[in-house]
């Protein structure tokens, strides 16, 4: 079988799959240059070339896998979060578009001039942490999770981009394993060294929000693929944020920023949380749904 011809049986497969016909083309090509190990140009210049037996095969598992509804991202292992590549596995979230949101926000709130300390709260791939590491040279980024897995990821991702100094990772229920002064940490050679302030100069999260009746509801690559503690947060999917605000507003320094991606329909709930903090606002997403709050310590 040419190249050729198992992209046009895969696409095939893939489009009579519920579910998966919107991008049935986009995945199968990128399914085959994954499975023969090839690039986008590669596989343009030689349709005709024969698949080896071995080849046939791997790429067939890989289009099982989608099939049953696998996120690329998890059959690849990679997904893009702010133009940088991050390494995804089955123990994190995807990072999604909206996110890139949280992190253009914080971007714009900060004075990345000055050195910054940030913490980011169920970081999953590290990817609001490597991407605030990226654009603000003189931060240091401590980045928690409760997940050991995700950290892994995370910390594996941090590599991969060359911020293991500015950015450390900590298991952690939220903040309960820092102590308050824990955001003195100073990255070994970071310009933040020597500061004296206590507090954080902002806290980022884009923690679990769905609600758990809201499970059926969810599309099977979401609810059957990703991690369960990445996505509910009890019954209003409130859980997370209820606790969070206010650890986040002992470990602030004074106007120090509190940045969070919240959930559909939790503009009302989030506000009333926040009801007494400064400078309150709320962005909206493509979709026109607020899906950023940003808040400072009073
Ligand atoms: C929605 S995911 C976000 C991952 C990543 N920050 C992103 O935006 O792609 C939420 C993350 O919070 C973590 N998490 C859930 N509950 C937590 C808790 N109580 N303390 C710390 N992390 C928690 C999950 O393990 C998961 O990695």
């Amino acid at each position: 079988m040419t190249l050729r011809e198992a992209l046009t049986r895969a696409t095939r497969q893939l489009d009579a799959s519920p579910g998966l016909c919107a991008d049935a083309a986009r995945d199968a090509a990128l399914l085959l240059r994954h499975a023969l190990g090839i690039s986008h140009a590669a596989q343009l210049a030689d349709p005709n070339r024969a698949l080896t037996p071995a080849q046939q095969a791997a790429y067939d598992a890989l289009i099982q896998r989608r099939r049953a509804s696998e996120p690329i991202q998890y059959i690849t292992g990679e997904q893009e979060f702010y133009g940088l590549a991050l390494r995804v596995t089955p123990a994190v979230l995807i990072p999604r578009p909206e996110t890139e949101q949280l992190v253009e926000a914080v971007l714009a709130e900060l004075d990345g001039a000055r050195p910054l300390r940030i913490l980011d709260v169920g970081t999953g791939s590290g990817a609001i942490a490597i991407a605030l590491a990226h654009h603000l040279p003189h931060a240091s980024i401590t980045a928690v999770d409760l997940s050991s897995a995700a950290l892994e990821v995370a910390a594996s991702n941090a590599a991969r981009h060359a911020l293991t100094d500015r950015i450390r990772f900590l298991a952690s229920d939220l903040l309960a394993a820092l102590p308050l002064d824990e955001s003195l940490f100073d990255a070994p050679g970071s310009p933040a060294s020597g500061l004296g302030s206590l507090g954080w100069d902002a806290i980022v999260a884009n923690p679990p929000y769905v609600p758990t009746a809201d499970r059926d509801a969810l599309h099977p690559q979401v609810r059957d693929h990703e991690p369960t503690a990445a996505l509910f947060a009890g019954h209003d999917g409130l859980d997370i944020y209820r606790r969070l605000i206010p650890q986040a507003r002992a470990a602030l320094r004074s106007n120090g920023l509190l940045a969070l991606e919240i959930g559909h329909n939790q503009r009302e709930a989030i506000a009333s949380l926040l009801s007494d903090w400064g400078q309150l606002r709320f962005l909206d997403d493509l979709q026109q749904i607020p899906r950023v709050a940003l808040a400072r310590k009073p």
